[in-house]
């Protein structure tokens, strides 16, 4: 179970910036009628607890902050930031799991997630614990739009499309779990910069194939400083179980990549309001000053956190 604590991206990660590039491209009075997630296990609100895999997370702890304190598939002590994005727009304060057989059309109209825990741009990557491969999220979502306007017309569908907020953060597992994992197949192809470099063509024929299904508004989250991640600083342990600072600058220059694509985009694509969320700089924030979100950080909440990342982490500014 520890191995996966490594997908745990604390509910408040990407938050404030997300929300700030929200509100920089939503109109005035323009009101959001969904919000539409893509990605990994940052943003998996429980689609893995539908397929045949061992990347879940519908056990105790995970979830005891949840309302009512259930373990609903989050990688999470309780909401993830899509949740309180939906519920900050003024939609429910919940995205549900596409495959969550529980939910029907009627909700997933004002919310729906298609991310999976494990997942990447590579499809390699999701071959690895055998989870959703970013493609099939985008089938499913192909799927969602029939459904979709079958229930509420072709034109309140398309409205909804166009006007929806797509939350995408993804990437992370092509370089943990794929990249630098055995067998190692991607390091024996690509040397790092060219692996980025590939992940940044799957990412750009996405985000077209996104567009070209007429969504509009995306905001896209890169990798966060993987090497504080609790695996990686688990087994630091040359170090101390400090960050694993080549993980971190990977992150950084991979966000950097992702950060132009952004802007290529949307000279390229007329009507795209893609907006790149940094959740590297918050996090790493966070991580070295915690006392500084002060009301975020239940101490339950921080101590399980730490203990999970470092034994004798102490943050730098307590
Ligand atoms: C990933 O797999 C899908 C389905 O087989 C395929 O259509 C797609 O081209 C693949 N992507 C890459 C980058 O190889």
């Amino acid at each position: 179970m520890a191995h996966y604590w490594y997908f745990n991206i604390p509910t408040w990660l990407f938050l404030f910036q997300i929300l700030q590039a929200l509100l920089v491209e939503s109109k005035p009075n323009g009101k959001i009628p969904a919000v539409i997630v893509f990605g990994d296990s940052s943003v998996d609100s429980g689609n893995n607890n539908f397929i045949p895999t061992i990347a879940r997370s519908n056990f105790k702890p995970y979830g005891r902050d949840f309302l009512g304190g259930l373990p609903t598939g989050r990688f999470c002590n309780g909401r993830l930031p899509p949740d309180f994005i939906s519920e900050a727009v003024g939609l429910k304060p919940i995205v549900p799991a596409y495959l969550d057989p529980s939910y029907k059309i009627s909700d997933f109209a004002h919310g729906v997630c298609f991310a999976s825990a494990g997942t990447g741009y590579d499809n390699a990557t999701s071959d690895v614990l055998g989870v959703i491969p970013l493609w099939k999220e985008v089938e499913y979502y192909k799927d969602y739009q029939k459904k979709l306007r079958a229930y509420s017309g072709l034109e309140k569908a398309n409205n909804i499309i166009s006007e929806a907020l797509y939350l995408v953060s993804i990437g992370t597992n092509d370089f943990l779990e794929n990249y630098y994992s055995f067998p190692y197949t991607r390091q024996k192809q690509f040397t790092v910069r060219q692996y980025e470099d590939f992940l940044i063509g799957i990412a750009g024929n996405f985000f077209e194939d996104l567009y070209d299904l007429g969504a509009r508004k995306i905001s896209l989250t890169g990798p966060p400083p993987m090497g504080c991640l609790p695996l990686q600083r688990a087994t630091n342990i040359l170090e101390g179980q400090a960050c694993v600072e080549d993980k971190n600058n990977l992150a950084r220059e991979f966000n950097v990549k992702l950060k132009s694509l952004v802007e290529k985009l949307n000279k390229k694509l007329p009507g795209l309001e893609l907006v790149y969320s940094d959740a590297y700089d918050i996090f790493l924030d966070i991580i070295t000053r915690p006392s500084k979100y002060g009301k975020f950080f239940r101490p339950g909440l921080l101590n399980s956190y730490y203990s999970t990342m470092q034994p004798n982490s102490q943050p730098l500014d307590d």
